[in-house]
């Protein structure tokens, strides 16, 4: 519990050359307002996993002024110019999405191709991996898992069955488009779907202009910035209960959200990642299906969902709302190796009588410290409550702890005593300069 951040120019000192950037809960927790403010002090921005069914959330500017920007498959870094930005090995990338979003930008006068990097090994999201993620959650009814249907479980599973294209695939072009028809008629046949095979080889024809400068391999490229001293700011998506593995299964994305993203999905040697910070939401939000010990089906859930305006940033969604889990973000300290927590949103949980907090699980009875493996074990935990005085102050323009209201620095410090690993940044709004150091 020793380190404290006083600044930005803290950061580095303390938390070293490295820095994993993890979602702790499900996703969505306020991964890209941290990871854009961060990007200030650090050299390299690299996105380690997933596609674009992350939407990374930066607003920057003042009253009338602030401008919002989403970002899907560019790290969050991309808009500092003399930054360099990395998609790594472990992401599976959209084409078309991503040259819309660096259009975007252009747009706005923010040309990305000077700093961007992409992992000649990303594999490629094609458009008939969207119309299989759909068929497939049709197929399941009601037991889906609520995909943002951007086609990331076929694409994942394309890679682990070892038929996927990769991006270093676009530079022998003819080989490309055959080993591209040859999957995409499998499909056709598997799926029963009917699928413009040209258009799809044309889009890609078109795109390899844009993006064969921008291809690396960036495991070399990692290594190199290392030894040469540069800082590496890691950037995860989703959240630790979406990790394939360790999430909650099948509820889950078909990636490595946690800090082990960092080797899998960038070629850094694990031994490299000094600090881990975990992005931890004042309260807990999930979008889709599955599991969710805390959640709020009543008038305080909506009352979270309408102040903390909880609608998903890639799909527009409605989020799901409940009170803190602390069995799930300690989960995420232990799998992720966390040493400094960002919490975020505090400022939300204004105008509440009291607060609670999840502290613990029982499973027939009998205390479970780690969230359970199974689904049918999930449905049965009871979940431990305490409860806390809540607050009616804005909070929003807080610029130090001390500013905080007492109830509010009273929950802050309950979980950090709980969670017992130190929380150095607290979130008062979606803008870049709500944040408070401490
Ligand atoms: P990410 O996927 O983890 O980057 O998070 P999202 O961008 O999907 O969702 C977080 C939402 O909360 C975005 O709309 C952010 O602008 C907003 N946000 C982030 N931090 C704070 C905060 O401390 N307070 C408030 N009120 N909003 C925040
Ligand atoms: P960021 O990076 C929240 C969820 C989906 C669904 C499940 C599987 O913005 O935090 P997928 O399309 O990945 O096959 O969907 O995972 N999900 C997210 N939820 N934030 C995200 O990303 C998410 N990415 C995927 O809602 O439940
Ligand atoms: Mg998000």
């Amino acid at each position: 519990m020793s380190i404290s951040i006083k600044n930005a120019d803290d950061i580095i000192k303390k938390l070293g050359q490295v820095v994993y950037i993890a979602g702790t809960q499900w996703g969505d927790e306020g991964k890209g307002k941290l990871v854009d403010i961060l990007s200030e002090k650090y050299d390299i921005i690299a996105r380690t996993a997933g596609g674009a069914n992350a939407g990374h959330t930066i607003c920057v500017g003042e009253g009338d002024n602030v401008k919002k920007y989403i970002f899907h498959l560019l790290p969050s870094g991309i808009l500092r110019e003399n930054k360099i930005s990395i998609i790594g090995n472990g992401t599976v990338i959209h084409i078309p999405t991503l040259l819309d979003e660096i259009n975007d930008l252009k747009k706005q006068g923010i040309d990305v191709r000077k700093n961007l990097l992409i992992s000649d090994r990303a594999h490629i999201i094609f458009n008939y991996h969207k119309a299989i993620d759909e068929i497939q959650e049709n197929r399941k009814g009601d037991s889906k898992v609520g995909t943002t249907k951007r086609g990331i479980g076929p694409a994942y599973t394309d890679k682990i069955s070892r038929r996927g294209l990769r991006m270093c695939d676009l530079l022998n072009f003819d080989a490309f488009a055959l080993k591209l028809r040859k999957n995409a008629e499998h499909h056709m046949k598997e799926y029963g779907f009917e699928f413009n095979i040209e258009e799809e080889i044309n889009i890609h024809k078109d795109a390899l202009e844009i993006l064969e400068p921008l291809l690396v391999n960036v495991a070399e490229y990692l290594d190199k910035a290392y030894k040469a001293k540069k800082t590496i700011l890691a950037e995860g998506a989703q959240g630790t209960h979406l990790d394939i593995d360790f999430g909650t299964y099948p509820y889950v994305t078909s990636s490595s959200t946690i800090s082990g993203g960092v080797t899998t999905g960038l070629g850094i040697a694990p031994n490299r990642l000094e600090s881990v910070i975990g992005i931890v939401k004042a309260y807990t939000t999930r979008v889709g299906s599955g599991p969710f010990p805390t959640e709020l089906a009543d008038f305080e859930g909506n009352m979270l969902r309408d102040q903390g305006f909880e609608y998903g940033s890639t799909t527009g969604r409605p989020r799901r709302c409940g009170w803190f889990d602390a069995v799930v973000v300690k989960n995420s300290i232990t799998l992720n190796g966390i040493n400094s927590i960002n919490l975020t949103k505090l400022d939300v949980l204004r105008n509440f009588k009291t607060i609670k907090i999840g502290t613990g699980y029982k499973l027939n009875g009998q205390p479970v410290a780690f969230v359970p493996a199974s689904l049918e074990d999930f449905d049965k935990v009871q979940v431990e409550y305490e409860e806390m005085p809540g607050w009616t102050e804005d909070t929003s323009k807080a610029k130090k702890f001390k500013d905080l209201p007492k109830s509010a620095q009273d929950y802050v410090k309950r979980l950090e005593e709980i969670l017992e690993v130190p929380i150095n940044f607290i979130g008062v709004g979606a803008n870049r300069d709500q944040i408070i150091f401490r």
